[in-house]
C-alpha cells in the first residue's frame, strides 16, 4: 500500500518544525539515511551550530524505530557546506512494520524537495575477499524481502505504476564516491546488496544461495527504500558498512553488539567519505 495522506501530514509538520528552527529549505537538501550503528556519525556531521533536529515522535504518522541501535529523528544541517536532511534510524519489516512505514522517511524527504538520496546500512559480507569494517558502494540490489512498497493502488503523484529499475543506484554518484574514496585512501568495495526480511540471521545454506545469486553483501533494510526513491525519481548512492563476514563454510554468530561496534568504527570512515563526496553529489 502507498500512503500519500500519511506522508503529507508528516511533511507538513516536518516543514514547519524545520523552518521554525531556522532551516533554509530554499536549496533542496541531500537526503541521508543512516542505518544500524551509524546514527553517531550522522550526529557528529550534522549536529553543528544552526542545525535543526526533529524527533520522529513530533511528527504525525511517522513510525518510530523499535530497536535501540536506531535514533529516530530527522536532522537538517550542512555537511561540508551542503544542506543535508539526515534521517537517523529507520524502521524494518522485521519489527512488524509495513513496506509503506519502512519507506516513510524517504517519501517524506523527497516531498521536502530532496532529489538525491544517500542511503547507508550495516551488512554482512558474502564476498570472501571483503573485510569486516570496510565499506561497500552498492552497485545493484536484490529485493528478497518478498514485498514491495508499490503494492496496491499507485499514487501517480509519487511516480509511475511500473518504475524502471535498470539503474537503481546512480552510476555517476557511484563514480564520484569511488573517486572520493581513492583521493582519501579509503578502500571502497563495489558490489550487489541483497535485502532480506529478517530478523533471524542467515543459515549456511541461505548464504551459499545468496552468493550464488550474485550478492556480495546481505542486510535487512535499504531495498524497499530504494524502490520508493526510484519510484519518485530520486538519484541514489548506497553505502554498506560491512560489519561481519557471512561465509557458508565458516559461519560464526554476528551478535548485534558486534555489528554496532564495527559499524561505529566503519562509520568514522563513512563520515570522511561523505564529507568529501557530498559537494560533488549536490553539484552533479
Ligand atoms: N546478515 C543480515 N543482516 C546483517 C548482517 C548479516 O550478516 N550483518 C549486519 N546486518
Amino acid at each position: 500500500m502507498q500512503n500519500p495522506q500519511e506522508v503529507q501530514s508528516a511533511v507538513a509538520a516536518l516543514r514547519l518544525a524545520l523552518e521554525d528552527g531556522g532551516a533554509d529549505l530554499s536549496r533542496a537538501p541531500v537526503a541521508l539515511v543512516l542505518g544500524t550503528g551509524l546514527s553517531p556519525v550522522g550526529e557528529a556531521l550534522l549536529a553543528q551550530p544552526g542545525s535543526v533536529r526533529v524527533p520522529f515522535a513530533a511528527l504525525p504518522a511517522m513510525p518510530r524505530p523499535g530497536v535501540d541501535s536506531h535514533a529516530g529523528a530527522f536532522v537538517w544541517g550542512r555537511i561540508n557546506g551542503v544542506p543535508v536532511l539526515g534521517q537517523l534510524g529507520r524502521c524494518h519489516l522485521y519489527e512488524g512494520r509495513t513496506p509503506a512505514e519502512v519507506c516513510m522517511g524517504v517519501r517524506v524527504m523527497a516531498a521536502i524537495g530532496s532529489r538525491a538520496l544517500v542511503i547507508t546500512n550495516a551488512a554482512g559480507a558474502l564476498d570472501p575477499l571483503f573485510e569486516a569494517g570496510s565499506l561497500m558502494c552498492i552497485a545493484d540490489m536484490i529485493n528478497h524481502t518478498g514485498v514491495s512498497p508499490l503494492t496496491g493502488l499507485n499514487c501517480d503523484a509519487f511516480g509511475e505504476r511500473f518504475p524502471d529499475m535498470c539503474r537503481p543506484y546512480d552510476p555517476e554518484f557511484r563514480k564520484l564516491a569511488r573517486g572520493a574514496a581513492l583521493r582519501l585512501g579509503i578502500r571502497l568495495e563495489v558490489g550487489v546488496y541483497i535485502g532480506v526480511h529478517g530478523p533471524e540471521m542467515e543459515t549456511p545454506a541461505e548464504t551459499r544461495m545468496y552468493r550464488q545469486w550474485g550478492a556480495d553483501a546481505v542486510g535487512m533494510s535499504t531495498v524497499l527504500e530504494v524502490i520508493a526513491a526510484r519510484h519518485m525519481g530520486m538519484r541514489v548512492l548506497g553505502i554498506s558498512c560491512l560489519t561481519n563476514k557471512n561465509l557458508p563454510d565458516c559461519m560464526a554468530p554476528a551478535p548485534l553488539a558486534e555489528v554496532i561496534a564495527v559499524a561505529g568504527r566503519a562509520g568514522e570512515t563513512l563520515g570522511r567519505l561523505l564529507w568529501e563526496v557530498l559537494p560533488e553529489l549536490a553539484a552533479a
